[in-house]
């Protein structure tokens, strides 16, 4: 894996915090070589997503650029994930008010210009492709510069239809460019992330943490996990998606994964965002494009994650209040 510091990918992470994403945050500034987070409308509005990025750039004090980008899909009418995230994108939690905004409106430009300057970035998308797939338009020599693509997204079930995942889904038309582009892609999708949960035993491991800013966690953490219960027969927590998809760069180790052609649906009246993966055994299938993640070792990914806690908890700005 090509890397600038040794053992630790470089990536760009491009997100629509989003409780998951936040974590995403979290583990990328311990285990990844941070080189910007950009931001696109998913689960809540772009101005949202990108204040809640500088919240959290904020509140662990990460010195990385934060720059927002798409505001809208390239095709499909915006649509949020309010029923998941809250209006917010981030309900549940008393969040601090940044001191700090975004440093710019293109996040397309910035990862062109990124990638161009340090040639073996990842990027890392976990919300809808809409900036990825305008980079990739944009600069045609883009996945010359880049090592690939690890994404959150698509599965062989959906969460928003009964076959499309929600990322994919927001904006089909992109994932779509995404998945053709060429780029050597890993694909965190619903049925390796719906193994990693956030149940009520690993909320109140954060609960014990007992700072301010694990308090927010925490508080994020309930939100998030009992919206899914009571939105799903029987889950035991939320599904921690998007930090799956840092790990896999930075601790392939724990994943399984086989090699895939994979297609995404834009225009199917009940299949619209959905990833076709080609499970077939025959041998005249489409070659693989894809490296799709079959299995995690969940509780070694939770370690990471409380490890990245605790160190992102030694860096915040957040303080005790008096009481
Ligand atoms: C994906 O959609 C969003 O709600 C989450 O942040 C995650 O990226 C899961 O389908
Ligand atoms: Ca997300």
């Amino acid at each position: 894996m090509p890397t600038d510091s040794p053992g630790r990918p470089r990536v760009i992470l491009d997100c629509d915090p989003g409780h998951d994403d936040v974590i995403a945050i979290v583990v990328a500034s311990h285990v990844t070589d941070l080189a910007g987070v950009t931001t696109v409308a998913g689960n809540a509005p772009l101005d949202r997503t990108t204040y809640n990025a500088c919240v959290i750039r904020d509140a662990i004090d990460l010195d990385v650029e934060v720059h927002s980008g798409a505001e809208r899909p390239l095709v499909a009418e915006p649509k949020f994930a309010g029923f998941v995230h809250g209006e917010s994108g981030l309900d549940g939690a008393d969040l601090p008010v940044p001191e700090r905004g975004a440093d710019s409106t293109d996040a397309v430009g910035f990862i062109i210009e990124t990638c161009r300057a340090s040639p073996g970035t990842w990027l890392v998308p976990t919300g809808p492709l809409t900036n990825i797939a305008l980079a990739i338009r944009s600069a045609p020599d883009l996945l010359d510069h880049v090592s690939g693509i690890s994404l959150m997204g698509g599965g062989t079930f959906g969460n928003r239809t009964p076959l499309a995942e929600f990322n994919v889904w927001a904006d089909p038309e992109a994932a779509a460019v995404v998945f053709g582009s060429g780029a050597d892609i890993t694909m965190a999708g619903l049925d390796v992330t719906h193994q990693f949960l956030v149940t009520s035993d690993r909320i109140e491991q954060v609960a014990a943490m007992d700072s301010p800013f694990t308090n927010m966690i925490t508080d994020l953490f309930r939100f998030f996990s009992e919206n899914y219960i009571s939105r799903h027969d029987r889950i035991r927590g939320a599904a921690l998606h998007d930090p799956l998809a840092v790990l896999a760069l930075a601790r392939p180790d724990l994943f399984e994964a086989v090699d895939r052609h994979v297609a995404v649906e834009t225009i199917g009246e009940h299949t619209a965002g959905m990833t076709v993966i080609d499970r077939r055994d025959i041998s005249d299938r489409e070659a693989p494009n894809v490296h799709v993640l079959e299995r995690v070792d969940d509780g070694a990914a939770w370690d990471l994650v409380i490890e990245a806690l605790h160190a992102a908890n030694r860096r915040s700005t957040l303080r005790r209040t008096a009481p």
